[in-house]
């Protein structure tokens, strides 16, 4: 007999339809919550405002058709800032209930896309130490850990926690 945690868990491996679109001003709502659900120290509703003002930010988001062709559903979301020479993956995540459905993936090879397409030489991004799932998940797709980040990230009410600074190369 199947538990409910066994049928979620394989709920969530089944392959999902969406497609990735630069960010909208209605998309916010989705990506405030997305980002409540997923970080301890979300960013606020004014720094995506911000950053879609930036000329030098792509956002990209994850969407699924809702039910019966009804409005987009925002699912995922990336916060891409353009530097010099390489592009930083600022910000990252897929809903939980996706999770596990290449979503995520998705959303870093547009990164590298993006890096490409610029002529960067290397895409970076900053991850908590203790975000064990996300930083084996990085180094499963050839970012390399290049340096430790001492007390980087607050973890409300009042604890700092290291992060590691993770790179990836573009090929020429
Ligand atoms: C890190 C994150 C973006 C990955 O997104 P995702 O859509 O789950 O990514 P994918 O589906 O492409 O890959 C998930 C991996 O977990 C595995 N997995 C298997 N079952 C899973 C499940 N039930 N749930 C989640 N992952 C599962 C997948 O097989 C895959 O393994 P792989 O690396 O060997 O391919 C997502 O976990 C997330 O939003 N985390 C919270 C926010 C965060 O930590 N952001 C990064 C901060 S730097």
């Amino acid at each position: 007999m199947k538990t409910s945690t066994q049928t979620a868990q394989q709920t969530r491996r089944l392959p999902v339809r969406f497609r990735l679109r630069p960010v909208r001003r209605e998309d916010l709502d989705w990506v405030e919550a997305l980002e409540r659900e997923l970080c301890p120290d979300p960013w606020p509703r004014g720094a995506f405002e911000t950053q879609m003002r930036n000329p030098y930010t792509e956002m990209w988001v994850a969407v699924v058709e809702g039910n019966e062709g009804g409005k987009e559903r925002v699912i995922g979301y990336l916060v891409l800032w353009i530097h010099e020479d390489a592009v930083e993956v600022a910000n990252i995540g897929v809903a939980q209930a996706y999770q596990g459905r290449k979503v995520g993936s998705a959303l870093l090879e547009k990164a590298l896309d993006t890096a490409r397409r610029l002529g960067k030489t290397y895409v970076y991004l900053d991850v908590r130490m203790d975000n064990h799932k996300a930083l084996q998940w990085y180094l499963r797709r050839g970012f390399q850990i290049e340096r430790r980040l001492p007390r980087y990230y607050r973890i409300p009410p009042n604890r700092w926690e290291d992060g590691l600074r993770m790179v990836k190369k573009i090929a020429p």
